[in-house]
């Protein structure tokens, strides 16, 4: 099939590479004209492992190409994705502006029959819209054109998308026509052929489903961090609760990680474009609302720490270095949008602390995100930012940081106290070394209530 993609980001270039990859021929458009120079040169934007070498592959095998020209991307093309960002507004819905464009770029430039499938993040009824920005430019260049729209949310996970879309757990298309529905079967039948879930559906359902999920997934992070906090107030251990939790197959292990909240680039604003749409059909989301409102707060948990640390010390914040292990949102990616360590850096520069930084892959993400700050630097070695540090604060967790060398720490530490933001770290081990170890969800020393068994008074 030949195939256009619209928006060559996270999203777009995984999917263009994979269908490509299956013998299709993509051309991948973006109005990003130094992105698109740079995947001409063989350069990709984005890290994602397994992907750079797949993108290389098949534009030598002629099935994968990149341009600026929406014309040009369309040419003969059957199906044509959209894929461009759905970013949230000020009053928290999705900002359509992107997927306007690019619809109504379709509408001026198809040729012949175009299925037009929406794989952004797109709030139901969307498909409506773009129908409708399609035959405006139809109907401006006095086309007569057949097309249908379709719904085909994207579930990839940055870090393993390319996996997860040649092995995807579902797909998901919602049509209101047989031609769209046996076209996006034909398309995804490599990619379902050990009797996966082909769910066809309708345009709204298909729309909301993508919501649903990530909803779902932000309720569960949003539910551990509330245990997690009610566990240092009470004084009980949430890693041991989350065991005895996830056990329960009917609730499972899975997102039930204590930590310093969730970000990324979809689960903060699809939450609240969910809460938004609500409101606009007249339903209060309560419990979306109070999944954005404790993932806001669990944002700022590692700053609580540290300075409740500081009141305990009788030290200043300000006159403190700090190491941060891991900038990005999660492993496996250089993306940062609403990371919580970009939130911690920013408040440690702000308070007067000195900050050393590291990330494999995100650094250069994280000084476009921030600009230059008074006080951080980011260094390429985890132990160049714990060389002479006060404290460590790990944020991400990348799999160089799993197990760290406990002796150089303790030796480089001054103060010898890490601040485990994804509890990663067992305590006995850092112990050991003699560093004191700060989790997520178990009371610590300075906690209300000291851990049972401890002797120490609640
Ligand atoms: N990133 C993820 O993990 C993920 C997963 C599932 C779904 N999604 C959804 O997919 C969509 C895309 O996300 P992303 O992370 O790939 O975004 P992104 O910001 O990485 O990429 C978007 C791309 O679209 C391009 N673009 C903007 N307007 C355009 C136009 N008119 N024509 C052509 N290109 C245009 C931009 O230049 C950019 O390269 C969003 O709706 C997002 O919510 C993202």
């Amino acid at each position: 099939m030949r195939i256009a993609i619209f928006g060559t980001g996270y999203v777009g270039l995984v999917t263009g590479t994979c269908f490509a990859e299956m013998g299709n021929f993509v051309s991948c458009v973006d109005v990003d004209r130094a992105k698109v120079e740079r995947l001409k040169r063989g350069e990709i934007p984005i890290f994602e492992p397994g992907l750079h070498e797949l993108v290389e592959e098949n534009v030598r095998g002629q099935r994968l190409r990149f341009t600026t020209a929406a014309a040009d991307g369309l040419k003969d093309c059957e199906i044509a994705f959209i894929c461009v960002g759905t970013p949230m507004t000020d009053s928290g819905e999705a900002d359509l502006r992107y997927v306007e464009a690019a619809s109504r770029d379709i509408g001026r430039h198809m040729a012949g029959y175009c299925l037009v499938v929406d794989k952004s993040t797109v709030p139901v009824g969307t498909a409506d819209k773009v129908r409708g920005w399609i035959q405006a430019e139809l109907t401006a260049r006095g086309a007569d054109l057949p097309y249908d729209v379709a719904s085909n949310p994207e579930f990839l996970k940055e870090g393993s998308a390319v996996d997860d879309f040649m092995r995807p757990d579902r797909v998901v298309v919602g049509v209101d026509a047989q031609r769209a529905e046996v076209l996006l079967h034909d398309l995804y039948a490599p990619f379902i052929r050990n009797g996966l879930r082909f769910y066809t559906m309708d345009i709204r359902s298909a729309e909301m489903t993508k919501y649903a999920a990530n909803a779902m997934l932000a309720t569960k992070i949003s539910f551990i961090n509330e245990v997690a906090n009610i566990c240092e107030a009470v004084g009980a251990d949430v890693r041991q609760v989350r065991l005895g939790v996830g056990a329960d197959s009917r609730i499972g292990l899975q997102f039930l990680h204590p930590g310093v909240g969730y970000g990324g680039s979809c689960f903060p604003k699809d939450v609240r474009a969910l809460v938004h749409t609500a409101a606009g059909s007249g339903y209060q989301a309560e419990l979306l609302r109070s999944v954005d409102n404790i993932n806001q707060r669990q944002k700022a948990v590692i700053q609580r720490k540290l300075r409740a640390w500081c009141e305990l010390k009788g030290r200043a914040l300000s006159g403190l270095t700090i190491a941060v292990w891991g900038l990005a949102f999660k492993p496996n990616t250089d993306d940062v949008r609403e990371a919580p360590a970009l939130e911690l850096v920013r408040d440690l520069s702000q308070a007067g602390a000195t900050v050393r930084a590291h990330d494999p892959k995100a650094i250069e993400e994280t000084r476009r995100a921030l600009g230059e700050l008074p006080r951080v630097t980011y260094v390429d070695d985890p132990y160049a930012a714990t060389e002479g540090a006060d404290v460590l604060c790990l944020m991400t967790e990348w799999r160089p940081y799993r197990r760290p060398d406990f002796r150089r720490l303790a030796a480089q530490l001054r103060a010898k106290a890490i601040f485990d933001g994804r509890n990663q770290y067992e305590e006995a081990r850092a112990a050991e070394h003699g560093l004191q170890l700060y989790p997520i969800g178990v009371p610590a020393l300075f906690s209300p209530k000291r851990r049972p068994g401890t002797g120490a008074p609640a």
